[in-house]
Parts: structure tokens; C-alpha cells; sequence
């Protein structure tokens, strides 16, 4: 079997038949600071080390496929978002990204609040000790159930997403005699440019309640008029995968068009702003995301702007970033399995994992880079597909990448900006065993996450 490059295959620089623009190869074993942990490197010897260690030790002590997550990397993070919004602001991390004990613990200590979404993330983020009142609930159909547990901890505030939960939330305070704190989920009508699965304040979609219908406004009249409940403010969230602070800047005026609005009705200032979270990471070098300070001083800036045209007080913003955080703060390591060259289009690349633990290809057509991580090599690049094992052809990890000519079985290779939604979202389909996630700090290594076994599989399958 011939590994070498095709000749008559695509060159860098093209546009693929399926619209994909074909990035050039580069050094194929340099590792781009912009797609990986900022504690990854590559040792003289050619091997890739995170937190200094070897990534051929990490995969013979806890298996591949993994999700290497750089613990250093995501405290930096967090740690900017909250500096970067300060005293007067609030950060709570999206748990939907990614969420487990150790993550929420780290989370407390940098002094960030969480956002959950179901009554599982609720447990996780209990169970690791987060102060209920730095916790967050959202959801467009939160079960009474949810909603009732989320009173009784004693949750920070749930925000409310429509005018039936607003009914449902007031009966349960009600009845528990308990005054609960919400915010109103705004649908401001924004199209946020990124994929459509995953913009979410343009009219037709799910979530929140719109502005320019006047369903807000009646959520804001609902929730002020029940004793149960104390509106605190309105948020809402654009989508996710956000390049450009325009979107941003259209919902905070927006939002505070609404405040203006609310005060002018009901003779009150709501004081809390929360404008969501959803700012873009960087997935392959073409990427450019904007930092956290950028990001802060321009929301800053449009609110403090817009509050004194309307001669509102500037309300407390707070925001809830989850891919920013923990994106880019962790890898996936494969092994390399079958590898098939197609003559004149492409090489396959089989790995050990696939959709099972990153469906984000198969789902958004989303990017990544991939790179030879258990040694460095000199031969030429070629144009490879990264697959996975599962029972279909849509199961591509990378769709297009370049790596050395000489790939061989056994090698071990690396996804970098999988730690948003791939394990969060993973799935046991062909009942593959979902991944572990091993945090790498100033300690050394240990599984945070620990891998499925077939135990695991049998355990819930009862007969
Ligand atoms: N706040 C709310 C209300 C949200 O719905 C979300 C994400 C976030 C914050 C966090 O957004 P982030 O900063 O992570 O972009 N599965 C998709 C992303 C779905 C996002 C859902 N909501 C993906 O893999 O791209």
C-alpha cells in the first residue's frame, strides 16, 4: 500500500467539491497557540507533552481514545472572563459546554458562577459544592419537577423562557413561601451569524420570549404582578460560535430599550443585565476570536451608552460564556487505525473514536485541525479525512486536514479545541464506551471523568 501524497489530488488553496477552502499545510509538526492548551508542546524527541507530560505515557496509562483537558489553561481562562468583567459584573460559566465536579470546583475557586440547564447539571454542580446562590437555571421547558427542586436549593435565579413557566414558577414559590429571583428570557431579534442550529435570538426558534411580538413585555407584566417572584432582569442569549461584537451590541441596546420601557410602564428599573454567552473560539489557525477584555469593554461601553441616553442607573451585567472557557483547554488523543488512500481524492484515516465523542463535524459541518502527536515527522503532507469507527460515512471527524505521508497504524494523533460540546454531548452509539476526561495540572494527571465500561452499558440495559 502506497502512503505518499497524490499528486493529481487537491492542492492547498482549493475550494473542495463540498464548498470546504483547503487550508495550505504549514509546518506539519508546529502546534498553533491558537488551537491548543497553552501549556502543549512539542519535546525535542518529537513527542507532544501537556503539563510536561508525554502524551505516549498519558495514552498507555488511561487508553484512547481521551480528552486530555489542560487545568492550568482553563483557570487562566476563567479567570480573564472574570477580571476582564470585574467587580460589577457577573460571570457564570455555561455547564452545558462542559461540566463535572473537578471543572466546578475549579470554577469556585475563580470565583465564576454557574449556568445550568436540566436538574442533572443542577446535581453535579450541588454535589461539587457550588453555593446554590451563585447557580443559575435556564431551559425553554423546564419540568415543574426542575423548576420545583431548582426553589427548593434555592438557586440564584432560574430565567424564565415563557409565560406558562412564569404561572408554574409563581404557584411552586407560592407554595413553598418563598420569594424566587428571575430574570425574563428576551428574544431580541438578532440573526446572529453562525450556524443555524446554534443562533438563537432570531423570531423563529424556540427559546425566549420576543420583543417585537410583545411577548416580553407581557412576561415582564406576568412576573411583576406575582408575589412569588422578583424580577431581577432580562436576558438573552444570541447563539453560540460569535465572531463579530456587532450581535452583542443590536441586543444589549435592545435590552435596554426594554428597561426603558419597563420603567416607563411600571415605575420600576429592573436592575440586572445578563447577555448571554456564545463568543467563538478558534477551532483552526484561520480562526480569529476576540479575548475577553475586548469583549467586556464593548459591552460595557454600549450599555453604559444606552442606560444614560434612556436615564436609566447602568444595570449589573453579567454574562455566560462556556465554549470561550473550556474550548480550547482540551485535546482528543486517538490512536491511528485503518488507513485507506483513495487515488486522486483522498486518504482515509480511521481513528478509535468518531461521532460517538465529537458529533460537532457531523452536525454543524464544524472545522478542525488535527496533528501527529507521538512523534514528529519530515515526510510531505497529504490531504487526509479523519474518521471515526461508527456504522456510517457521516461520521467524519476532520474533513479535511493535512498530515505527514508516512502515517501508520499505531501513531497516535490529536484533535485540539474539542472541550465545548464533545463530551457533553457524546453518545454510546454502536455502544462505543465514552471517553474519559484526564486533567493534566501542576500535579501531574488523574481522570476527572473516568471512561465507560461495558459494565456501564450492561448496568442500564435490564432485560
Ligand atoms: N447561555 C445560554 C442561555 C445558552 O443557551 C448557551 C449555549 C450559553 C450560554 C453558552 O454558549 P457558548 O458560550 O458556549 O457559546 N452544541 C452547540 C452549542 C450549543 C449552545 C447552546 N447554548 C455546539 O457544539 O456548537
Amino acid at each position: 500500500m502506497s502512503r505518499s501524497a497524490h499528486p493529481a489530488g487537491p492542492r492547498h488553496g482549493d475550494v473542495l467539491p463540498e464548498g470546504h477552502y483547503l487550508a495550505p499545510p504549514g509546518d506539519l509538526n508546529a502546534l498553533d497557540p491558537k488551537v491548543w492548551p497553552s501549556t502543549v508542546a512539542r519535546r525535542a524527541d518529537g513527542v507532544v507533552t501537556v503539563g510536561g507530560l508525554d502524551v505516549t505515557a498519558l495514552a498507555a496509562e488511561y487508553g484512547t481514545p481521551a480528552y486530555l483537558m489542560d487545568e492550568q489553561d482553563f483557570r487562566a481562562r476563567a479567570r480573564a472572563w472574570r477580571e476582564a468583567f470585574g467587580e460589577g459584573a457577573d460571570v457564570f460559566y455555561a455547564g452545558k459546554a462542559f461540566l463535572s465536579k473537578a471543572v466546578v470546583r475549579w470554577l469556585r475557586e475563580e470565583g465564576l458562577n454557574l449556568d445550568v440547564c436540566s436538574a442533572g447539571e443542577l446535581a453535579v454542580a450541588l454535589a461539587a459544592g457550588m453555593e446554590p446562590e451563585r447557580i443559575a437555571l435556564h431551559g425553554n421547558n423546564k419540568t415543574p419537577q426542575e423548576l420545583e427542586q431548582a426553589v427548593k436549593t434555592g438557586v440564584g435565579h432560574i430565567v424564565v423562557d415563557s409565560l406558562r413557566e412564569i404561572e408554574l414558577l409563581a404557584e411552586i414559590a407560592d407554595r413553598l413561601g418563598v420569594r424566587q429571583q428571575v430574570l425574563i428570557r428576551v428574544t431580541v431579534g438578532v440573526e446572529a451569524h453562525t450556524h443555524e442550529f446554534i443562533a438563537t435570538a432570531h423570531e423563529d426558534q424556540k427559546f425566549g420570549l420576543s420583543l417585537g411580538t410583545g411577548a416580553a413585555a407581557e412576561a415582564v407584566e406576568l412576573a411583576l404582578g406575582r408575589p412569588g417572584l422578583e424580577l431581577r432582569g432580562i436576558h438573552s442569549h444570541i447563539g453560540s460560535q460569535i465572531f463579530d461584537t456587532a450581535g452583542f451590541e443590536v441586543a444589549a441596546r435592545r435590552l435596554v430599550g426594554l428597561l426603558g420601557q419597563i420603567r416607563d410602564t411600571h415605575g420600576v428599573e429592573l436592575p440586572e443585565l445578563d447577555l448571554g454567552g456564545g463568543l467563538g473560539i478558534a477551532y483552526t489557525s484561520e480562526d480569529d476570536p476576540k479575548q475577553p477584555a475586548e469583549i467586556a469593554a464593548a459591552l460595557a461601553e454600549i450599555v453604559r451608552r444606552e442606560c444614560a441616553a434612556a436615564g436609566l442607573a447602568v444595570p449589573r451585567l453579567s454574562v455566560e460564556p462556556g465554549r470561550a472557557i473550556v474550548g480550547p483547554t482540551a485535546f482528543t488523543l486517538y490512536e491511528v487505525g485503518t488507513i485507506k488512500p483513495l487515488p486522486g481524492l483522498r486518504t482515509y484515516v480511521s481513528v478509535d473514536g468518531g461521532m460517538s465523542d465529537n458529533i460537532r463535524t457531523a452536525l454543524y459541518d464544524a472545522e478542525y485541525s488535527v496533528a501527529l502527536v507521538s512523534r514528529a515527522s519530515a515526510a510531505e503532507p497529504m490531504l487526509v479525512r479523519v474518521v471515526g469507527k461508527h456504522c456510517e460515512s457521516g461520521d467524519i471527524v476532520v474533513r479535511d486536514a493535512w498530515l505527514p505521508a508516512d502515517l501508520a497504524p499505531g501513531d497516535l494523533i490529536a484533535v485540539p479545541a474539542t472541550g465545548a460540546y464533545c463530551r457533553s454531548m457524546a453518545s454510546n452509539y454502536n455502544h462505543a464506551l465514552r471517553p474519559p476526561v484526564v486533567a493534566v495540572g501542576t500535579d501531574g494527571a488523574r481522570v476527572i471523568v473516568r471512561r465507560e465500561t461495558e459494565e456501564d452499558l450492561l448496568r442500564l440495559d435490564i432485560g
